[in-house]
């Protein structure tokens, strides 16, 4: 069901905003029609459950620091989060351990190498950062709990505030990654060998299996993403997600390297913290302003979402929303969200 059909789908307060916010949802609009045509790109099958997706299958979503939601075409869709879940594990971690125990076990260094590298840093026997699968392992090896069950719920439960709402995972996904994880099992037992993951790293492994198998929507994205540009406080819910001193953390590794072997020119052409996934989601942050959810299952050589991609950088360019834009005349990002009431 697309959201703009469905008027009982979207909160009166935000349906209200929505009338006033016409010019916004018209772009998005634009935007959607632009790209629902381009079938570029491949759905991903190395986890067979993925191969299920449709390449049709395109939603676009935004959600405001100051909790407005904008939405369009397939972004009530669910998918698993699958990467995307990364960076909010590292901030996770970071807020268990400090930071200096969670650098110990994993650098914060963009590779340029694919995101199932099995490479580690030779000087210190790290994975190079948590985006990658080397490091993300690692980093979810630290999330604390007595048992398996205690740490996949503390997990669930750190989403669901990021998300603002009841959220599970897909476990034919799961069972289906567990099953083909040949490469990720590989990795952990490397990083066993040089004690980068401790004694538990293969209950660790399944509660990564775990976490990128969570279900979201691109509304969801849009939303996990504006609690980040609002300092890891759910604009929706007013829940704290993530500690404010953490927030940087996680954008700044977002930004270095939440595109893999793309980080690089994805810094250059669109400038936003951002994470993708292989599920074809790719959630982006504008900070203090919004945050940015696309999905689409078409994915690029390097994983990435070709329609997620595209949306991102036509809006950067659009609202000058790139981190080092300077003194930017166009259309203000913030003014299109919130159009003065008539009247005003
Ligand atoms: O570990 C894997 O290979 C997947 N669960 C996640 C990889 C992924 O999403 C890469 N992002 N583009």
């Amino acid at each position: 069901m697309h959201a703009e059909s469905d008027p009982d789908a979207i909160d009166p307060l935000i349906g209200k905003m929505r009338a006033a916010a016409a010019p916004f949802r018209r772009t998005l609009q634009e935007l959607h029609r632009s790209y629902a045509g381009l079938f570029d790109g491949a759905v991903a099958t190395y986890i067979p459950e993925l191969a299920l997706a449709d390449p049709s299958w395109f939603g676009i979503s935004v959600a405001t620091a100051d909790g407005l939601v904008f939405e369009i075409g397939d972004s009530g869709r669910p998918f698993s989060i699958q990467s995307i879940s990364k960076p909010f594990v590292f901030g996770m971690a970071i807020q268990d351990h400090g930071r200096d125990q969670v650098l110990r076990r994993v650098g914060v260094e963009p590779t340029g190498e694919a995101f199932n590298s099995i490479v580690l840093d030779e000087a210190t026997n790290r994975p190079f950062n948590p985006m990658v699968n080397a490091g993300a392992i690692a980093t979810t090896d630290l999330i604390e709990g007595a048992d398996a069950g205690e740490r996949f719920k503390r997990l669930l439960a750190m989403f669901r505030r990021f998300t603002g709402r009841d959220i599970h995972i897909d476990n034919a996904v799961f069972l289906s990654e567990r099953i083909t994880g040949h490469r990720n099992r590989a990795i952990a037992h490397l990083m066993r060998n040089f004690g980068m993951v401790g004694d538990r790293f293969e209950e660790s492994l399944e509660l990564y299996f775990q976490q990128c198998s969570i279900l979201v929507t691109c509304r969801d994205l849009a939303i996990m993403g504006a609690t980040l540009a609002n300092g890891g406080q759910n604009p929706l819910t007013g829940e704290t997600a993530l500690e404010p001193q953490y927030v940087k953390d996680v954008l700044s590794i977002m930004l270095s390297c939440g595109m893999y072997d793309f980080a690089g020119e994805w810094a250059y052409r669109t400038g936003l913290p951002a994470k993708s996934g292989v599920s074809g989601g790719i959630v982006a942050v504008v900070p203090g302003v919004a945050g940015i959810g696309v999905y689409s299952p078409l994915l690029d050589p390097k994983g990435n979402s070709v329609r997620g991609i595209r949306v991102c950088q036509d809006l950067s360019r659009k609202f000058g929303l790139h981190a080092f834009e300077a003194r930017f005349s166009g259309p203000s990002f913030h003014d299109e969200c919130h159009p003065p009431r008539r009247g005003t």
